[in-house]
């Protein structure tokens, strides 16, 4: 498909060239064209449909395990039927024109990876590494790729191989602190880069918002790609305005990172 020319400016080119040491910092709507539906996008956001704050929460696990184990299969189905799109492989093929890449997600899904991003920070856990919501202790999934089950159906957790407790996902709920490892990762990462790049997020949702701005305090250029307007704007070095999938091959491109360099 081809992509929409974007008009990168040159002094953004140029510090891309340059960049030592790089932050790609990415929310949902870098996995939009992979069809997964981000949050806070009216028409196709999960919230639209759901009210995952209720959901999302060790409160909803408590009282209803199956009702969320259910939605969390049903997201697991859908990220086990996506591929990566041009912005997960361009993020992936950046690695291998800049000295230091670290690339901090807030996304639960394993599309960097799956594009080849060797090293993922995932700040809000993972669908993909279900554990004891008593033990804590790292859990298999019953069935590898769970049938298509149309949302909002209940299904019943696992029960955990050491105690008996209910699985649960590994993602971070509300009310939840982040994984500090992770955290910490991300926190040495922004402050100590040079360029920061924000794709897809609403730049909403804290502590993980605050990380372009700490690369802002550290002197570095920020760079917000997203279609729509968010609180960064008024921050940003540079604001593409653009779906990311479009954006990030133009990105490389005007450096002189192309696919086939
Ligand atoms: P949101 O749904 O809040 O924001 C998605 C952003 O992606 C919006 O700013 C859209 O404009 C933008 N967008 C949509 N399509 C895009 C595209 N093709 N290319 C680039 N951008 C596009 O998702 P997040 O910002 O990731 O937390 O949400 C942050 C956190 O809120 C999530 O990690 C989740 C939620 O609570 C937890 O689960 C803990």
């Amino acid at each position: 498909m081809k992509n929409t020319h974007h008009d990168i400016p040159p002094a953004l080119a140029q510090a891309l060239r340059q960049a030592r040491r790089v932050v790609v910092f990415t929310g949902a709507g870098v996995s939009a064209e992979s069809g997964i539906a981000t949050f806070r996008d009216a028409l196709t956001g999960l919230w639209s449909r759901f009210d995952a704050q209720a959901l999302a929460t060790p409160e909803a696990f408590a009282a209803d395990p199956d009702i969320v184990w259910g939605w969390y299969e049903w997201r697991r189905a859908q990220v086990l039927r996506a591929a990566p799109n041009a912005a997960h492989r361009a993020i992936a093929d950046l690695a291998r024109h800049v000295p230091e890449l670290a690339v901090i997600t807030q996304n639960v899904d394993d599309l960097h990876e799956r594009a080849g991003s060797p090293c993922v920070t995932h700040l809000h856990g993972s669908l993909h590494a279900p554990r004891c919501s008593r033990c804590a202790s790292p859990q298999a999934f019953a069935v590898d790729v769970p049938d298509e089950p149309e949302a909002g159906r209940r299904i019943t957790p696992p029960a955990c191989t050491a105690c008996g407790a209910p699985v649960r996902p590994g993602v971070v709920w509300f009310g939840e602190s982040l994984p500090a490892q992770a955290w910490n990762d991300a926190l040495r990462a922004a402050q100590g880069c040079d360029l920061l790049f924000s794709i897809g997020t609403s730049s909403l949702v804290y502590p993980a918002a605050e990380l372009p701005r700490l690369a802002l305090a550290g002197g570095a250029t920020v760079v917000q790609v997203n279609p729509a307007a968010t609180p960064l704007d008024a921050q940003a070095h540079h604001n593409l305005r653009g779906a990311a999938a479009d954006v990030m091959p133009c990105l490389l491109a005007s450096a002189g990172f192309g696919e086939d360099s």
